[in-house]
């Protein structure tokens, strides 16, 4: 009936022997391997698991959840969970309906009898669940896939939040699509030819990417790279981090990317280069225009600021403390981000500064999966080309996407300001 083959161990945990916990988990996986032909499964160094947020999950989620941990299933790998729909500290403070709250958190308390830590961050890269070049995981939430597979050199697949915590118990996932070498291969080449000075110019390109990539992988080859973008020899550390989650998170938003290479860049694309697949489709992206025009909509009145998609790492939050100059802002501002890097913020005095300018630091959530519907916004500015994808279906809200400079500037004056460049 099937190619997949088990050893022992994987085939008494899908018999049930292990317990039914694990079984359940065994047979998530092996019917996904099943389904895309996989011959064997892989040991995974991490999971990172969606389906948070009691907005999205709901009581049919929370039954599930509680139903595979009856069966005493518990996680074998460092284990990292995906924002939820609110702050889990501040809540009340951020006008979280009680009902809401006390869903919220019994799903994470399901979560926490698994042996998942409680995160709540999109980007598990900057807290420690850091897979090395090579490791396979199982990962879901879509840029932080991106990231894992780009940026990283790590191998998963765009897990669903249920497969991602499958494969987290039984530490396995099956060997399909992006953990082999042949899947990593670009079928689209892409050269880019345009200027791409601020976060939100990356995340434009990865926007029309995705638009031209679909589900495949593209390779693209900047004709104006940024200084020292070629040199750094850990991307996570270098200056280019938040472009690269924002070029990551859009085209795996705009399309189904789940791995792109950038010659002579990422991990796989540096030294001798990738090798395309034969017929790869050649494309030219020259004016990130289409994007912008495309991600920007409504009147100019703009009542919410959001900051943080993927989630703000410490440089972005350094960059809206010079951007501000002290100044007040007049609309509602929000940065999402982890706690620890919000602790870390603290700890080094600019977290006072944003709340002392009036801007509200969040963590554990995002506007995506909080529930939205019940603030009454109505425009949102954002820096993110992802949350420019999502927020108009997601939240309801009409959306201007442009640089964090036009973001502030909208926060400071409540009116958006095209760029003659770009959005104008
Ligand atoms: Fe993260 Fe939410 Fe954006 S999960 S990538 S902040 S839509």
């Amino acid at each position: 009936m099937t190619g997949l083959s088990l050893n022992v161990c994987e085939q008494h945990a899908l018999d049930g022997r292990l317990g039914r916990g694990r079984q359940l988990a065994a047979q998530l996986v092996t019917a996904l391997g099943t389904i895309y032909g996989a011959h064997d499964l892989v040991p995974v160094a991490s999971a990172q698991i969606a389906g948070v947020s009691y907005r999205n999950l709901g009581r049919a989620g929370l039954e599930f959840l509680s139903e595979w941990a009856q069966g005493g299933a518990a996680v074998t790998v460092p284990s990292t969970l995906n924002p939820a729909g609110m702050d889990l500290e501040n809540w009340r403070e951020h006008g979280i309906h009680e009902d809401f709250a006390r869903a919220q958190q019994v799903v994470i308390r399901a979560y926490e009898a698994f042996g998942v830590l409680p995160t709540c961050t999109c980007t598990p890269y900057l807290i420690g669940n850091r897979p090395r070049l090579g490791d396979h995981v199982a990962w879901s939430e879509s840029s932080a896939v991106a990231f894992a597979n780009s940026v990283l050199g790590a191998r998963t697949n765009r897990e669903g939040g249920p497969a991602a915590l499958a494969a987290a118990i039984l530490g396995k996932t099956a060997r399909y699509g992006l953990h082999l070498d042949e899947e990593r291969r670009p079928a689209l080449v892409v050269d880019v030819d345009c200027r791409l000075e601020t976060a939100a110019d990356w995340g434009a390109l990865g926007y029309l990417v995705g638009r031209m990539a679909g589900d495949r992988v593209p390779l693209l080859r900047l004709h104006r790279p940024p200084p020292g973008l070629n040199e750094a020899s850990d991307l996570l550390v270098s200056p280019y981090l938040e472009h690269l989650k924002a070029l990551g998170a859009a085209a795996g938003s705009a399309g189904a990317v789940g791995l792109y290479h950038i010659e002579g860049v990422t991990p796989e694309a540096r030294r001798g280069g990738v090798r395309c697949i034969e017929g790869a489709e050649q494309a030219t992206i020259e004016d990130l225009r289409p994007a912008y025009e495309a991600l920007n909509a409504g009147d100019d009145t703009v009542d919410l600021v959001s900051v943080g998609c993927p989630h703000a790492c410490l440089a972005e939050l350094v960059d809206l403390v010079r951007l501000l100059r002290g100044r007040q802002v007049r609309t509602a501002f929000w940065v999402t981000s982890s706690r620890d890097v919000l602790d870390r913020a603290r700890a080094e005095g600019l977290a006072q500064v944003l709340e002392a300018a009036g801007i509200r630091l969040m963590a554990d959530t995002c506007l995506v999966v909080a529930p939205m519907q019940s603030f009454g916004y109505r425009t949102l500015a954002t820096n993110s080309a992802k949350m420019a994808v999502y927020a108009p279906g997601h939240c309801g809200l009409v959306t201007r996407f442009g640089s964090l400079e036009q973001c502030v500037s909208a926060a400071l004056f409540g009116r958006w300001q095209a760029d003659p460049g770009r959005d104008g």
